[in-house]
């Protein structure tokens, strides 16, 4: 390994030290706010010293948090990775991250996908190809789609009841990924991965190539080129084939069923998920059109479970940890749903007349969701526009950056906990600072909140919450994962308390009980954080414990709500 990595690595050294250091490394990027470059590795040695006063395997936002900090918060911050990446900038204001995401003389869709996150997001004809998958991911056509999802929180209801049942303590993550998994196969293509079970020879053949698959990129993470590792490239190359294949002949079954069934679809027997719709009144399934489907199904899969169940994992975590928070959220199902938390009683409430309104009116666990989404974002955007093109960006201090070439992070783990913007509680889980938006309190596109003063009575600019990104090339799936998580949380929250294990346990008082900070929150032993694994998460998975509240007392005083759901240990 080494002797390969000395022998590749030397010519491309070479090259590179005659050629780029002195003609470029010291003045393109020289204006720019940045940590001291070295001569030979420019940011290299800056980002590794400040990774090892981390803790371990943690994920690179906070380090570029730590990083701006020491830089007096700049808007933006350059870093020099030459020669193993493209020069990078981090995006730190919400007012350079507009520029970035929204359309522009320039970009028409806005700034171009990086060519880093290839792998993952593909495809120049994207307009076209959004428009025929939209349909499927409209908040409406969702809504029809609730027995769906409530079938398959029933089986992680499931696995809850088994370990309320046995007290054992369990990676939450695990399951709430697994969750999502099943959801999104269901409602893009309507097969059941067979996500849930707990031996994976039992699992569906696309989870179980997909799982392999996914290892392979935990491994060396980002530290040196891919070149570097040409096994472990060839073993991605494969499975890759084989998910493409697979995907392939499901499109195909699909497409073929329909053509023979094209008579009997209408009215309740509607096919209704997103792969369906988008081959509606496509007759023939050409070469192009089988591809293109495959590539955007491929794509709706992978964005579209690690970043839901990260969303909520976090979020039962939040409610563990903040007893008013949980009252909030059960008072709220209390008065929507109706007392009885049985699931059976909630499916019924959820898949009856107004279930859809009822969703939207749960304000209170929505402005949880958002803020959850804040304070831990699982994912971000890389954008960069090439080498040339006078992609300029203005700060708000009137100062003009070109950012041609570089990529481009904007990165919400610091825009979202702006103190300028989100005051003395940026980094305090406040739900209730969303409660004011009374319109699209959720969409991530709502421009007219803008003029919207919150519960707080601080505006919130729109692009300082940007968990979904913005612009033209936002998260389609942004609907679909809110709905999702307003149901599962209506399911689970009054029937579960969540006990955390480990990182982040509570801090209990000499009685066993859990004590209050000034925060109103719970202390706890030590801070949770988040490693990389394509996106941001939780680096212990979420080793949870979860119990039936014994002693439900609503509307007393708060001593009792605090104590109900917590036996002695
Ligand atoms: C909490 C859950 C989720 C979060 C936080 C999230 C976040 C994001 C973010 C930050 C982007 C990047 C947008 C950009 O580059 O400007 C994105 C893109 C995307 N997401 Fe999500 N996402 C979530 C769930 C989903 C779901 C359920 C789907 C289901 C299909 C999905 C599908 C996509 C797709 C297809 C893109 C690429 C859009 C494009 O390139 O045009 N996401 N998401
Ligand atoms: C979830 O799925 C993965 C495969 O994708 C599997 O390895 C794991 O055991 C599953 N976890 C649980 C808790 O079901
Ligand atoms: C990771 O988790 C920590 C919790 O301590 C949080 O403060 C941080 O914002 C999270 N980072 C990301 C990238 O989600």
């Amino acid at each position: 390994m080494i002797a390969n990595l000395v022998l590749l690595a030397l010519p491309l050294v070479i090259g590179y030290l005659a050629t780029t250091i002195w003609h470029r490394r010291f003045k393109q990027y020289a204006a720019f706010p940045q940590l001291k470059p070295s001569l030979l590795w420019g940011h290299m040695k800056a980002i590794h010293e400040f990774t090892l006063r981390e803790r371990p395997k943690i994920h690179f936002d906070p380090i570029f948090a730590s990083m701006a900090k020491e830089l007096g918060n700049p808007p933006l911050m350059f870093f020099d990775l030459r020669p193993v990446n493209y020069p990078m900038v981090i995006v730190n204001s919400h007012q350079v991250a507009e520029q970035i995401s929204r359309a522009s003389k320039q970009f028409a869709w806005s700034t171009p996908k990086s060519p880093t996150m290839d792998a993952l997001l593909r495809g120049e004809d994207w307009k076209q190809v959004r428009k025929r998958f939209n349909p499927g991911f409209a908040p409406q056509h969702l809504m029809s789609l609730l027995p769906c999802i409530l079938d398959k929180t029933e089986i992680f209801v499931d696995h809850l009841n088994r370990y309320a049942d046995s007290n054992e303590e369990f990676p939450l993550l695990e399951f709430t990924i697994n969750l999502t998994f099943d959801i999104i196969g269901a409602i893009t293509m309507g097969v059941d991965f067979d996500a849930q079970h707990s031996e994976s020879s039992e699992q569906g053949e696309f989870i179980q190539i997909y799982d392999r698959l996914i290892r392979l990129y935990g491994l060396g993470d980002g530290q040196l080129p891919w070149w570097m590792y040409p096994r472990r490239e060839w073993r991605k190359y494969v499975l890759s084939k084989q998910i493409d294949q697979l995907l392939e002949s499901i499109i195909q079954d699909k497409h073929a069923e329909h053509q023979n069934q094209q008579v009997q679809q209408t009215g309740k027997n509607k096919p209704r998920d997103v792969l369906s719709l988008s081959l509606q009144g496509n007759t023939e399934l050409s070469k192009g059109l089988l591809s293109d489907t495959r590539d955007q199904i491929k794509t709706f899969l992978f964005a579209g479970h690690d970043t839901t169940g990260i969303l909520l994992a976090w979020t039962f975590y939040e409610l563990s940890r903040s007893p008013h928070v949980l009252k909030g959220v059960r008072d709220e199902l209390d008065r929507l749903l109706g007392p009885d938390s049985d699931p059976a009683a909630v499916r019924a409430k959820l898949t009856g007349p107004g279930a859809d309104e009822l969703v939207n009116s749960m304000v209170y666990t929505t402005a949880v969701i958002k803020e959850v989404l804040r304070v831990y974002p699982p994912a971000g955007t890389a954008r960069m526009a090439r080498p040339g093109t006078g992609f300029n960006v203005q700060t708000s201090d009137g100062q003009t950056f070109c950012l041609d070439g570089v990529i481009i992070y904007n990165c919400a783990t610091i825009i979202q906990r702006d103190r300028t913007v989100y005051g003395d509680t940026a980094d305090d889980f406040v739900p209730e600072r969303w409660l004011g938006d009374s319109s699209g309190i959720m969409s991530a596109g709502a421009e007219e909140d803008a003029e919207k003063r919150n519960a707080a009575g601080r505006k919130i600019p729109p692009g300082a919450w940007r968990a979904f990104e913005r612009g033209p090339r936002n998260c389609i799936g942004q609907d679909l994962a809110t709905i999702e998580a307003r149901v599962i949380v209506a399911v689970v929250a009054r029937r579960y308390d969540f006990v955390k294990v480990g990182l982040g346990e509570l801090d209990l008082d000499g009685k066993g009980q859990p004590t209050l900070n000034d925060k109103g929150q719970y202390r706890v032993k030590s801070e949770m954080y988040n490693t990389t694994q394509v996106t941001a998460k939780p680096v212990d998975a979420m080793r949870m414990r979860v119990r039936r509240p014994t002693l439900i007392t609503r509307g007393t005083n708060k001593q009792n709500i605090i104590l109900s759901g917590w036996p002695a240990t």
